[in-house]
């Protein structure tokens, strides 16, 4: 996540039950390398202490006491400005009322005003209390004003109520945050198409032909294209994982619907990241029923699926600037990932070897090696997939700065 990296998080924790989450908020931005400053406001103090994030930052958090001490000024001019981002998670109703018309009585509420940073806010309250008329109306306020707002989510309250209002989980919590922290990244502007996972080819209404593709390059790619800006529809296969918090998602089932999907998508796109492992072959027919095993296994009919690279490149002019395939072999690497190159007229092929156990379907870091239309090759060693998808992106932005 190097969109965190050494950048300067003011998390401020406001007065609702759902602080204690904010704990893990504070934890897993620590952890991602982020310098997390947190303020809780009096309110939140009666839920959460400052120990419990100064135990998870690593760094002093700071309460009302700190605004009538010596450093006052410091405090409300310095955090503020030397911040990145002031993310509000979770925001009442309260405070972002006062956050709609200035008011500035506390340490948080002085912060946003002096910030000039970008400020995220989280809501989180109890059913109907967001959906108020004059909630609402403070919220479009802010939103107008150029606040960004991440949530609520949908369900279960605290109180028992379920309602909207729920303070979102960490990770959607963090998505919102790298889309905030990413949006003037080298990618800004452009818009990037990526497919995912593996195409399913019915064989009659519940079975399925398809391979053992989890998504998750797929799915870290279109996150690292999010993280340097770039607009990012995921055109996705089934898959367990759920989509990065700012892709459009486009799910489809079989490589027809990919295929359509993608020329739909793709033309006049600024790139196309082909990482689906699309089904080279289909059953012919597909039975209306169920096939019963009464009647002894039957004889599968195949047909070859449409290359979905071969119809991107009949787009001619309207063909994405930057086209990008992947290669997933099981022998001769180097070899047949070339010819893919040529033959898909590809701009670069990522090829991986799928026979190592550290490597390829399912297992969560690739060995790959990068093939460039101009004959370059560039070995990666052993990487997380997000790793692998962050060296990609770093080259289609080098490729597209460059044309
Ligand atoms: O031909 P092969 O499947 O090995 O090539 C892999 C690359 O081609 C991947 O980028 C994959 O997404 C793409 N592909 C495609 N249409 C197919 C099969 C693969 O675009 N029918």
């Amino acid at each position: 996540m190097s969109v965190l990296a050494s950048r300067r998080i003011l998390l401020a924790v406001t007065g609702s039950i759902a602080a204690y989450k904010a704990a893990d908020l504070a934890s897993k931005l620590t952890q991602a390398g982020a310098l997390v400053d947190v303020v809780l406001t009096p309110g939140a103090e009666k839920f959460v202490t400052p120990l419990t994030f100064q135990s998870v930052t690593g760094r002093k958090t700071y309460t009302d006491a700190d605004l009538w001490g010596g450093e006052a000024h410091v405090l409300h001019v310095g955090l503020g400005q030397r911040a990145d981002l002031m993310v509000i998670a979770p925001a009442t109703a309260n405070t972002l009322a006062k956050l709609a018309h200035g008011v500035a009585d506390n340490l948080v509420t002085i912060l946003a005003l002096a910030a000039r940073c970008p400020i995220l806010v989280a809501p989180a309250m109890d059913a109907g209390m967001y959906e108020h008329p004059a909630t609402q109306a403070n919220i479009r306020l802010l939103q107008e004003r150029g606040v960004y707002l991440a949530g609520p989510g949908e369900g279960r309250m605290a109180s028992g109520l379920v309602g909207l209002g729920r303070l979102l989980e960490t990770p959607e919590l963090i998505g919102h945050i790298r889309l905030v922290l990413g949006r003037h990244g080298r990618l800004a502007g452009k818009k990037v198409v990526v497919t995912a996972g593996g195409t399913q080819e019915p064989l009659d209404p519940v079975r399925v032909l398809t391979n053992k593709s989890s998504g998750k390059q797929g799915y870290a790619l279109a996150q690292a294209a999010l993280d340097a800006g770039a607009n990012v529809v995921l055109i996705s296969a089934p898959t367990a994982l759920k989509p990065p918090v700012g892709a459009h998602l486009v799910s489809v089932q079989t490589a027809e619907e990919m295929k359509d999907a993608v020329l739909v998508e793709a033309e006049g796109a600024d790139a196309l990241l082909m990482a689906a492992a699309v089904a080279d072959f289909r059953p012919k027919t597909v039975a209306p029923d169920k096939i019963k095993k009464q009647a002894g296994a039957p004889q599968l009919e195949l047909e070859a699926t449409p290359d979905i690279l071969v119809a991107v490149a009949g787009l001619g002019s309207r063909r994405p600037t930057c086209v990008v395939g992947f290669a997933a072999e099981s022998r001769d690497l180097l070899e047949n990932a070339d010819l893919k190159l040529h033959s898909k007229q590809l701009d670069f092929i990522v090829a991986n070897d799928i026979t190592a156990p550290d490597s390829g379907f399912g297992v969560d870091t690739n060995r790959v090696v990068l093939l460039f239309s101009d004959g370059r090759k560039l070995p990666l060693p052993l990487m997380s997939k997000e790793q692998v998808a962050e060296a990609v992106i770093n080259h289609l932005a080098g490729f597209l700065e460059h044309k």
